[in-house]
């Protein structure tokens, strides 16, 4: 995992912040994102991670398509297969769907968020936000507060900071944790203002308004009153603190305004991260010569 942060690293240096922002590592290649699912950030940061690496990229819409016509989502991987493209990046509301799609083709799949599962490079890309700030990544106590049951970026952060060696807790309403958990080093609790205490980071989860109505879901008053991070709640961080978001967010509720613009906060860091990894992530599937 390491190498591929120092990748993202790399390619950060050479690409991102280069006032040429292209290389022909994987010119000659093509993918295509395939998303089941709206998304801003992850979408487009592996649409521009594959041009500034110079490869072709197609996005696929299925409004407009033949899913429309009733083509299932596999019949429509193996046609864009059949077409020439390298790698397939898909996003889907089922879990497990890139994991069964890549049993189907012979090209690479990479996961961008499946149902509730995973987010693998949503999970890269914090790490790479704390660690280019803190490479002692197990020294660290990352708290991850919300909806943890329905969270795939939850998920894929507590595998990658556990696997890290770092410390996490996993804070939220009792409906909206998991009963329980055999991690080590990974702890539950609902009392957020007691895991802050001593986080290092903290990963501000985005309340899941359409779930409102669900049985045991807390109004978004007390939400923000219980598991919000407020500006009064921020200034229990120390000044080294590192407040992340995946985004989207619902400003006032899980997360303050002013905290968002508050210098321990790095969410649009993360963005700009997230380009840098899925570009690493790429870079290595798909055999580019960058790296
Ligand atoms: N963080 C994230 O997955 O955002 P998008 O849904 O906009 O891709």
């Amino acid at each position: 995992m390491l190498d591929l942060l120092q990748s993202a690293q790399r390619l950060k240096q050479d690409l991102l912040e280069a006032p040429v922002k292209k290389s022909a590592a994987l010119r000659g290649q093509a993918f295509v994102n395939l998303f089941f699912e709206p998304s801003t950030r992850t979408k487009n940061s592996f649409e521009l991670a594959g041009k500034y690496l110079g490869a072709d990229v197609i996005n696929f819409q299925g409004k407009g398509s033949s899913v429309e016509k009733g083509e299932t989502l596999y019949d429509t991987a193996l046609n864009l297969e059949a077409m020439g493209v390298d790698l397939v990046v898909v996003r889907h509301q089922a879990s497990g769907v890139p994991e069964d799609l890549a049993r189907y083709l012979s090209v690479p799949v990479v996961n961008a968020g499946d149902g509730f599962h995973e987010h693998p490079t949503q999970g890269l890309l914090d790490l790479m936000t704390v660690w280019e700030r803190n490479p002692h990544l197990d020294s660290l106590h990352l708290v991850i507060v919300g909806d943890i049951l329905h969270s795939r970026v939850a998920r894929s952060d507590l595998w990658g900071f556990s696997a890290m060696g770092a410390r996490v807790t996993l804070v939220g309403p009792p409906s909206l944790l998991p009963t329980a958990l055999a991690v080590p080093n990974v702890s539950l609790t609902t009392d957020f203002d007691a895991a802050l205490a001593d986080a290092d980071v903290v990963q501000v989860l985005r309340i899941q308004k359409e779930r409102q109505s669900m049985a045991g879901m807390p109004s978004v008053e007390e939400y923000r009153l219980r598991w919000g991070l407020t500006a009064a709640r921020a200034k229990q961080l120390g000044p080294s603190a590192v407040i992340l978001h995946p985004g989207p967010q619902n400003r006032g509720v899980e997360i303050d305004t002013p905290v968002m613009a508050d210098p321990r906060a790095h969410i649009l860091g993360q963005v700009e991260n997230g380009v840098a990894v899925r570009m690493a992530v790429l870079d290595r599937l798909m055999g580019g010569d960058h790296e």
